[in-house]
């Protein structure tokens, strides 16, 4: 944009430094761009101001950022992720105090038509997308995912990490119900996290959160999937691994989902915990399933219909949450708690247009079903 030599003057003109404008700082020609996959350990070990510019990532290869801390870094056109049957993740980024950004018009292209059987998890071996490890009051903005194989973005063992303004869209998988287990963001051993302002289209969950602290998710905007859900208690003996406090949804909308708002608990896991965790202000509609649906009796990844209190959910808030249902499947409301497995609820919930009556057992006394 500006040519040598109008650079020098104005570097010469001391004042108007200040002035210039950011693209000048952009390490375009320092050596801290990425275009090949053979430049990922040098640069990201020598650089702190890191561009990837139309990376084609090799298949059966992660894509492993481990930024110095304080790093920036931005993708830059596509990054395109070649496909071959295998367990990946195909990207994993890592640091304390990074940023990580999109340029406009950017995409993070994950190729998930190449192995989309109908089957997720299971059927043809597919690569998680994303892995995110950061702390420090790292923030991720303005990604753009594309078609994930099946889970999009993970984040694990994450404290003080901010993601805004994302756009994950896996909404082609809809084509003969081909995309599966296409989670949003899956959250787990993790705290003080923050999402916000951001865009699902996909297969399943638009956000899970397994075992974390302190999270709050706010102006997010779910369609195709399965909601906003909790799924706690896989762990056999680890109460920590097992517990999910703190977390709040707020300001959301799940349009054409199987779900609203799902909590399951696995009963045959360990003990654990959920507490203190709210839903508020979240608008429904186009609802297939179920607008609320929280229960207590997982075996094998399945509903078994027989609760048990190995999790007990307290301190649940469900406000606020208000909306549509579709289709002759469609339940407003389904409880089923274990006796003395659910307390200390709030509730408030309108929810109309459901084929089905609500359903609930033992759920606390003020919550009406
Ligand atoms: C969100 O991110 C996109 C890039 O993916 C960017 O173009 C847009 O300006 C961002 N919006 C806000 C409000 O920051
Ligand atoms: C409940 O969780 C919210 C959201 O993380 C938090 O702001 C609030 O302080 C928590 N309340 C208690 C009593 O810990």
């Amino acid at each position: 944009m500006f040519s040598l030599k109008v650079l020098t003057a104005v570097a010469a003109a001391f004042a108007a430094v200040s002035a210039l404008p950011t693209e000048i700082e952009t390490p375009v020609g320092s050596g801290c761009v990425i275009t090949n996959i053979d430049q990922v350990s040098s640069v990201t070990s020598s650089c702190t101001n890191i561009v990837v510019s139309s990376l084609t990532v090799p298949a059966g290869k992660t894509l492993k950022l481990q930024l110095k801390t304080g790093t920036t870094l931005t993708f830059k056109g596509k990054t395109v992720f070649e496909a071959t049957q295998w367990q990946g993740d195909l990207m994993e980024i890592s640091g304390d105090k990074i940023t990580v950004t999109g340029e406009s018009g950017h995409v993070l292209d994950g190729q998930g038509a190449k192995y989309w059987d109908g089957k997720g998890d299971k059927g043809v071996k597919k690569p998680k997308f994303i892995r995110i490890k950061a702390t420090g009051g790292s923030v991720f903005k303005g990604l753009h995912v594309l078609n994930c194989p099946k889970q999009c973005v993970s984040l694990n063992s994450c404290d003080h990490v901010t993601l805004d303004n994302w756009t994950v869209d896996v909404s082609a998988g809809d084509k003969n119900n081909l995309g599966h287990n296409t989670d949003g963001f899956d959250i787990s051993s993790s705290t003080n996290l923050i999402i916000s302002n951001s865009v699902v289209k996909n297969q399943d969950d638009c956000v899970a959160i397994n075992k974390a602290q302190h999270v709050t998710i706010s102006n997010l905007k779910c369609s195709g999937g399965h909601g906003l859900s909790l799924s706690v208690g896989m762990s056999k003996t680890s109460v920590s691994d097992n517990t999910v406090t703190d977390v709040a949804f707020k300001d959301c909308t799940v349009t054409n989902s199987d779900n609203g708002i799902h909590i399951k608990t696995h009963s045959d896991g360990g003990a654990g915990v959920i507490k203190n965790v709210s839903y508020k202000n979240i608008h429904l509609s186009g609802i297939r399933k179920y607008g609320v649906n929280i229960e207590q009796d997982y075996e094998n990844g399945k509903p078994t219909g027989t609760p048990k209190n190995n999790i007990p959910i307290t301190g649940l808030t469900i406000s606020g949450v208000t909306g549509t249902m579709t289709g002759s499947n469609s339940k407003a409301v389904y409880i089923l708690c274990a006796s003395g497995g659910c307390s200390g609820w709030t509730w408030g919930v309108s929810i109309t247009g459901s084929h089905k009556d609500n359903y609930c057992k033992n759920q606390p006394s003020n919550v009406k079903c």
